[in-house]
């Protein structure tokens, strides 16, 4: 049966990029995600949510910071430009829709945990595994290079 997009999600090797700094970011944000569903099942107050989206938030941008550095001492858009910015928008949509998230519980508008995990697990686990498993090749690669020639 396939594992429902709320289920914990699980580290394996297919979400390794072979970058450490990224791999180490990345079991942070899925650590996180999981703890989230944990702590959900048992209370689920519009205030707990508010704290969960408010902390994924700000360790998701510091993450995307990260990434996009490396994309830059890289020059990862010199590769594929296309690729870059493809990247960097879909770090600005995930955030766009935490903070959508976020406006609604403000209003009052409760996500459940399913909807809430559903979202984060099925965006995170798609976007590392296509996204940053690209930019992972390239800077793996770079770096093998400059490894070869010093
Ligand atoms: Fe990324």
């Amino acid at each position: 049966m396939m594992a429902a997009l709320y289920d914990p999600i699980e580290w394996t090797e297919k979400l390794m990029t072979g970058v450490p700094e990224i791999d180490n970011q990345h079991r942070v944000l899925v650590d996180s995600i999981n703890e989230a569903n944990v702590r959900l099942m048992s209370d689920h107050d519009i205030k707990l949510l508010e704290q969960i989206t408010k902390d994924l938030l700000s360790y998701a941008i510091y993450h995307f910071e990260t990434e996009e550095d490396l994309m830059q001492q890289m020059g990862y858009e010199h590769k594929s430009a296309a690729d870059a910015q493809l990247h960097q928008k879909q770090h600005r949509e995930f955030s766009a829709q935490v903070i959508a998230v976020r406006d609604g519980l403000r209003d009052g508008k409760a996500i459940s945990r399913e909807d809430l995990l559903s979202f984060l697990n099925g965006w995170l686990v798609s976007h590392i595994m296509n996204t940053d498993q690209r930019l992972g090749a390239f800077i793996k690669q770079k770096r093998n290079t400059a490894a070869a020639t010093q």
